[in-house]
């Protein structure tokens, strides 16, 4: 009887809701549009998305009842170290005013959420507080400043009503501010468990932190293990710090979040972030990327090895730093853009999953110095017809400028909607939704000198093709320009804002010669009927048998077919749902290890290939290996390899490492943060290893059951 009426309350509400127009939080919106793939409830791809980032504490103060007082707080903004009084009210007001809507964006990343210290920190003599919300001290709480529980469902769900995803920042390395011997200084680090205090970086018996001081960014190890800055660095091997941060993520999901940027990824145990990712894509699988941080020209291997190994995708730095060179500080030309292209393409195995962006707050504004305004509109054009999901700094929009931490995260300086950079946005953005080339798409370079760059993304039979003038003061006549485009005349998508001509295309896709203004951009494109399957997006890309994937694409059609993971069909109950761009199935329970995913439709028509899905053995767990004693000669190192596909499945290309030697334990004795499957009799041995030369230990295979949920640390001799 109760329930019944609980019923007819509750749909009473929705159709009221429906009437209105408002979406419910987490419920699907729909356009007239849309596609599954590119629809806002599509947690799992964001590559037909826009991002636009910002820092909750200085778009807008919505609520003034929120604002700190004393001496953290100056709502002139003038002192960009306290807090100006932006919310999560202010990005709500701002959502429901259309100004993110009006620009395309479609995904909203915000500040890290959760409640930080309030203490004002003074570093010689300089007053800093926690406004950039990095300094947690409980991340099962929320930060009072940004907002309540309440005001963050409003932002969700008045978001989700507009079709854009909420991305919140989450920072698991350290929680804040502290010094070894001074537990007076800030807050001495001290970490909340929903208002329960679990410890603090003094007198730290629990073990919650580690103590080995700062990082000097010498190597992986010290960068892990060391604390970043004066940072109290979190001890990830720790049982209850493990499940805690396992939990506190489920907070934010079950409140709806779309996605996660995870701060400090480099500074964090590989194995650790894998298993809690794991736990993350079996409770509710979101977009998540890292910040791993690149100079100019940084290529480092350990960074590609993470995106393709940890089932998260990252920041892509070397796109950001390439078109900084090459767009704002003419140090590269055109060729070393087109090569980042073509060398990221090839070192990330999910290249269009990497977070692209032109400028952010750890680096000056793309716009300060004396960069003009049309090589702002260039940049952010490039970055919204490349392959990878765009991200934009709030702001650049309106050619902010502002150098160095925290000449770069001002206040937003206005609000207009009729700045070039804004139309420019608001021109491309949708082309990411509305044509596939854009969001999922091979690039090739077409015709390129200097200063102009013409590029084309394919797929299937969707195409665009780019074509970009630096030079602001000699237009450049194309000629012999071929492309995949059919016979006709294609204009620019960019409607002339940037200067951008039309083209007539004939016989073999070949372009009459045309000019190409001098700044000039120009975007065409088409999106025939895609009648053949082509697989452009699977989500996420590691996951436990029973796990569902989410696959993105066009031309499946609509009666189900089969997926395959290698050779392993599934079909029948374990495809969950079945449309021509989007497929939901469950990971097959096969042989654990990395396997092409491929869309075979009801009438036996084959996709592509989509490298490289990661069947894993099951739930994973964070262990601990050590192995001591075991010395090495010159250009040796050890590794772990073992039973499970985790360890390298016996299989010492695959092995785990180099382990480590400086910090928790020191040569001879090696260390390694692994993701094993839980509740797991793993057999295992450690090898040496120089180049292709591989040493064995002797003896018997060791042997560890896992722990089914926790952290454990094995130690063994070298035999
Ligand atoms: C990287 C962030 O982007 C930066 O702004 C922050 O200060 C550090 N990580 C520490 O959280
Ligand atoms: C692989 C075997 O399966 C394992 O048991 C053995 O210890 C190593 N090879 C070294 O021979
Ligand atoms: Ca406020
Ligand atoms: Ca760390």
């Amino acid at each position: 009887m109760f329930k019944s009426v609980r019923r007819t309350i509750v749909a009473a509400f929705l159709a009221t809701a429906l009437f209105a127009g408002l979406a419910l939080p987490g419920a699907p919106v729909s356009t007239a549009f849309a596609s599954p793939d590119t629809d806002v409830s599509n947690k799992q791809n964001f590559s037909t998305d826009v991002i636009y980032q910002i820092f909750t504490d200085r778009l807008y103060d919505g609520n003034s009842g929120n604002n700190p007082s004393g001496s953290s707080f100056d709502g002139t903004c003038t002192n960009l170290k306290l807090y100006c009084g932006g919310d999560w009210q202010g990005i709500t007001d701002k959502i429901n005013a259309n100004y993110f809507s009006n620009m395309g964006i479609t995904a909203l990343w915000i500040s890290q959420p959760v409640e930080n210290i309030y203490s004002v920190v003074n570093y010689s003599g300089v007053n800093n507080t926690s406004y950039h919300g990095y300094w947690a001290r409980d991340f099962k709480k929320t930060n009072p400043y940004y907002g309540t529980v309440t005001d963050f469902q409003n932002l969700v769900s008045a978001a989700h009503a507009k079709g854009i995803k909420i991305v919140i920042d989450f920072a698991p390395n350290h929680t804040s501010p502290a010094m070894e011997t001074n537990s007076a200084f800030a807050e001495n680090g001290k970490l909340y468990d929903n208002g329960t205090l679990l410890g603090g970086y003094t007198g730290d018996t629990n073990g919650y932190f580690h103590h080995n001081l700062g990082t000097d960014f010498s190597s992986l190890e010290n960068g892990i293990y060391k604390n970043l800055y004066d940072l109290a660095d979190i001890n990830h091997n720790n049982s209850t710090i493990d499940t805690y941060f396992k939990d506190a993520i489920k907070v934010w999901l079950d409140l709806g979040i779309d996605g996660i940027r995870v701060d400090a990824v480099k500074h964090m145990p590989f194995g650790w972030q894998k298993n809690w990712l794991a736990s993350i894509y079996s409770y509710q699988p979101v977009f998540t990327f890292g910040e791993w941080f690149l100079g100019v020209n940084d290529a480092d291997p350990n960074n590609v090895q993470f995106a393709n190994e940890s089932g998260m995708s990252l920041l892509d730095f070397r796109f950001a730093q390439k078109v900084r060179q090459v767009f704002r500080d003419n140090t590269d030309t055109m060729y070393g853009l087109d090569s980042m292209i073509s060398s990221t393409a090839t070192d990330y195995a999910q290249v269009s999953d990497q977070v692209t962006f032109i400028d952010n707050h750890d680096m000056d504004r793309f716009k300060s110095g004396t960069v003009s305004d049309r090589r702002v509109e260039q940049a952010l054009a490039f970055g919204l017809t490349s392959r990878g999901v765009p991200a934009i700094y709030y702001g650049t929009e309106q050619y902010m400028a502002g150098s160095g931490d925290p000449g770069n995260r001002a206040r937003i300086s206005s609000f207009s909607e009729s700045t070039t950079a804004f139309n420019v946005i608001k021109a491309l953005a949708p082309l990411r939704k509305s044509n596939p080339a854009i969001a999922y798409g091979t690039t090739q370079q077409r015709w390129i000198s200097n200063d102009v760059y013409v590029y084309e993304r394919k797929f299937g039979d969707s195409v665009a093709v780019v074509a970009i003038n630096r030079n602001g003061s000699s237009s450049t006549s194309v000629s012999g320009l071929i492309t995949s485009f059919a016979s006709g005349t294609y204009t620019d998508a960019l409607g002339g804002l940037l200067n951008g001509n039309s083209i007539t295309v004939g016989s073999g896709g070949a372009v009459s010669t045309f000019t190409l203004a001098a700044g000039g951009v120009a975007v065409w494109q088409s999106t025939p009927t895609q009648t053949t399957p082509v697989v452009g997006h699977v989500g996420p890309v590691l996951g436990k048998p029973g796990n569902t994937v989410t696959i993105d694409g066009r031309g499946f059609g609509s009666t189900k077919g089969t997926v395959y993971f290698g050779t392993n069909a599934v079909t029948g109950a374990n495809i969950v749902s079945w449309e021509d761009s989007q497929i939901k199935a469950i990971v097959p329970s096969v042989t654990p290890g990395k396997y092409a995913v491929k869309v075979r439709t009801s009438g036996s028509v084959d996709s592509n290939s989509y490298n490289s899905f990661n069947i894993l053995t099951g739930t994973q767990v964070s262990v601990r290996f050590i192995v001591q004693n075991a010395s090495t000669t010159y250009g040796q190192n050890v590794y772990l390899v073992g039973s499970a596909s985790e360890i390298g499945g016996w299989d010492t290309s695959k092995a785990i490492g180099p382990m480590f030697n400086q910090i928790i334990t020191a040569y001879p004795n090696w260390y390694y943060d692994v993701s094993v499957p839980a509740n797991t009799a793993l057999q295992f041995k450690f090898i040496k290893k120089n180049g292709a030369t591989v040493t064995w230990e002797g003896g018997s295979n060791h042997t560890f059951t896992t722990p089914s949920s926790g952290t454990a640390t094995v130690t063994v001799s070298w035999q």
